[in-house]
C-alpha cells in the first residue's frame, strides 16, 4: 500500500532521514520508534508531503506522490494526526470535525461528524464546546475523529500518547485498534516504544536519520538495541 524507497529529507543543510526505505501492506499496522530528534516527524510529514524529500520515491498503492499535494493525498485516502494534536483551540468540537472534512462534499460533513464522533461518546457531549477546554486526551481523541473524516484507508499517528497518562494512553490506543479492527491501516510513531511494538505486529527503528533494525513484534521485543535504547 505504501512504499517508501531510499528517502532522504533535509532541513537546509541538516540531513534528518538518510536513505530511509519502509513499507506498509493494506490492513496492516506498522510502528517506527526512535528517541527524540530520530526523524519520525520528519518522515511521517515526508510521506503526507508537507516536506519534500530531497531524493528517493514514495509511492502509494503503486503510484509515485512524491510530487503531490496533502490536500491530494488526503482526498486520496491516507491522513496524518500530527504531533501534540493541533486541534483549533478557539473553534467548537464540532467546528474542529468540519474542518478535517475540508476535502469532502460540504452537504456530507454533518453526517461525517456524526459517524466519526461515534466511538467518542465525549466528544459528541462537548459539540459545541471550545476544542481549546478540553483535557489532553480528549483533545488527542478529537485529533483522531478528525482525521477520520476524510474516511482513510491509511492513518499516519505522530506520538498519540504524548503528554497523556496511562489511563488515557490505553484508552487512545483502544480507539485506535478499533480503527485498526475496522479495516483502517496504521502507520504509527511513537516514543512509547513498548506500546507501539506492542500494537502493531511489524516495526522500524530510527536513529539518527538511519534506519537501524527492523522487524516483527516479537523480533524487536528480543532486539538487543531496541531493549537497551528504548525499553530499558
Ligand atoms: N523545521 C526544522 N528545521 C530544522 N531542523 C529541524 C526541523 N524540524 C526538525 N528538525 C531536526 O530534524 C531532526 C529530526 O527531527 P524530527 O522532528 O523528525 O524528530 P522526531 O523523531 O520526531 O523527534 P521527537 O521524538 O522529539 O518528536 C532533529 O535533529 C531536528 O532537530
Ligand atoms: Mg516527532
Amino acid at each position: 500500500m505504501l512504499n517508501v524507497e531510499n528517502v532522504s529529507t533535509y532541513y537546509g543543510q541538516i540531513c534528518a532521514l538518510d536513505n530511509v526505505s519502509i513499507k506498509v501492506e493494506e490492513k496492516e499496522a506498522v510502528s517506527v520508534i526512535g528517541s527524540n530528534g530520530a526523524g519520525k516527524s520528519t518522515l511521517l510529514k515526508t510521506i503526507i508531503g508537507e516536506l519534500r524529500p530531497k531524493n528517493g520515491d514514495i509511492q502509494l498503492s503503486g503510484r509515485s506522490i512524491i510530487n503531490e499535494k496533502t490536500f491530494k493525498l488526503v482526498s486520496r485516502g491516507m491522513t496524518l494526526v500530527p504531533e501534540g494534536r493541533h486541534v483549533f483551540p478557539l473553534l467548537s468540537v464540532w467546528d474542529n470535525l468540519l474542518l478535517g472534512g475540508y476535502t469532502i462534499p460540504s452537504r456530507e460533513r454533518h453526517q461525517r461528524a456524526e459517524e466519526v464522533t461515534e466511538p467518542f461518546p465525549i466528544l459528541r457531549e462537548r459539540k459545541d464546546q471550545l476544542a481549546g477546554l478540553l483535557s489532553g486526551g480528549e483533545q488527542q481523541m478529537l485529533a483522531i475523529a478528525r482525521a477520520m473524516m476524510t474516511s482513510p484507508r491509511l492513518l499516519l499517528l505522530d506520538e498519540p500518547s504524548m503528554g497523556l497518562s496511562p489511563k488515557l494512553v490505553y484508552e487512545v490506543y483502544e480507539k485506535i485498534s478499533d480503527l485498526h479492527l475496522q479495516g483502517t491501516t496504521i502507520l504509527l510513531v511513537d516514543q512509547n516504544a513498548e506500546m507501539a511494538i506492542d500494537f502493531c505486529s511489524r516495526g522500524y527503528v530510527l536513529m539518527a536519520g538511519s534506519l537501524v533494525g527492523h522487524g516483527s513484534k516479537s523480533e524487536l521485543k528480543e532486539s538487543e538495541i531496541v531493549h537497551r535504547s528504548y525499553l530499558g
